[in-house]
């Protein structure tokens, strides 16, 4: 099956130490060696998850979702072992021999599968079509009527055990983090989940993995966006890359090992017209080490409509946000047409 066209095999097979293809080489208002900032004093909330002040953990969650978007959660009840596994199986799958990956290979109109972003964000800007230094998979890991073991890797064996123990926690983190969200808003703790389709929301699993790049100046892992999910959690490998947007540059995010990162997407952002914000991120890639992350998009079911809260809305605080199908959302975002 076509190899083409993957970031690994291409970046395992390149014979040049400081040239990248063009189609990888970003403008300049893009590229990571120009609009870095060093701020050392640079860091995001870190908030502990099992704080059994629920108003205090409320605030903070609440401080952290209106102003950064993006903050870490210690102290989650996710065992590390969890995590290890979860981190080995997917490096194992993606060291796998290239021919055996391509049989999870992305279908037309499908977002499940391995697969390679093609269509790139940059075209407004210069009408040449730039990509990102990065292969991926896609699966949903819950609901169960939403999973499809066609697109998780059989091999190795463990891959499914590690992804089902890793959603069951997952679950209790996400339902915490909706209730909290909620009680944030001056809502009651049940609502957001429910105006996101209550158990019928989706967990959908990304793995990101970025090779060693020969160009980690000129180059992007993946470009600017917020996530059209309502939150995304995530956990990286030990490398850095993630970069939140900050006077009108790029800071890194530091990261403590084993935290999960969370990310304010834009349906939470579009239910509480605005009072939560959608963070502005993109990553970076390295010379010489490979860079991998695990982020898990929590999102409503397609045909499920989103708008801001009515509860939320009124004369002095009208709505911001049109209210929309999901699937119209990803539509137009995945489109670049306006929402
Ligand atoms: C992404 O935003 O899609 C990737 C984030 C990461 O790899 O840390
Ligand atoms: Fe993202």
């Amino acid at each position: 099956m076509a190899e083409v066209g993957r970031v690994q095999s291409m970046a395992s097979n390149t014979i040049s130490e400081d040239t990248i293809p063009s189609n990888f080489i970003w403008p300049e208002t893009d590229q990571p060696a120009i609009t870095t900032i060093q701020d050392n004093n640079f860091e995001i909330p870190v908030i502990e998850l099992n704080d059994t002040d629920e108003d205090r953990l409320v605030k903070l969650i609440a401080k952290a979702s209106s102003e950064t978007g993006l903050f870490q959660i210690i102290n989650h009840a996710i065992p590390s072992e969890v995590i290890e596994k979860l981190q080995k199986v997917g490096k194992e799958f993606f060291e796998l021999p290239q021919q055996e990956k391509e049989k999870y290979g992305k279908l037309p109109g499908s977002i499940e599968g391995y697969g390679t972003s093609l269509q790139k964000e940059d075209e407004g800007k210069t009408g040449v079509k730039k990509q990102g230094w990065v292969d991926h998979i896609f699966h949903r890991i819950w609901p169960q009527s939403a999973i499809n073991l066609r697109f998780w890797p059989k091999i190795p064996a463990s891959y499914q055990e590690a992804n089902e123990e890793y959603a069951k926690y997952l679950r209790v983190v996400g339902d915490k983090l909706f209730k909290c969200l909620s009680l944030g808003l001056g809502l009651e703790g049940h609502e957001l989940k429910e105006g996101l389709g209550g158990d019928k929301l989706e967990y959908l699993m990304k793995i990101n993995y970025y090779p060693p790049c020969p160009r980690p100046d000129l180059a992007l892992g993946v470009p600017a966006h917020t996530d059209m999910s309502a939150i995304t959690l995530l956990i990286p490998n030990g490398v850095p890359g993630l970069q939140v947007r900050r006077d009108g540059g790029w800071c890194d995010v530091k990261y403590i090992p084993n935290a999960i990162i969370i990310h304010i997407g834009d349906q939470i952002e579009i239910m509480s017209n605005g009072k939560y914000k959608a963070v502005l991120h993109r990553t970076t890639v390295t010379k010489d080490r490979t860079r991998m992350s695990w982020p898990v998009f929590l999102e409503p079911p397609l045909e499920h409509t989103v708008g801001p809260i009515p509860k939320l809305v009124n004369d002095e605080n009208p709505a911001k946000y049109k209210t929309k199908k999901y699937r119209d959302y990803t539509y137009c975002k995945f489109n670049n047409k306006p929402q």
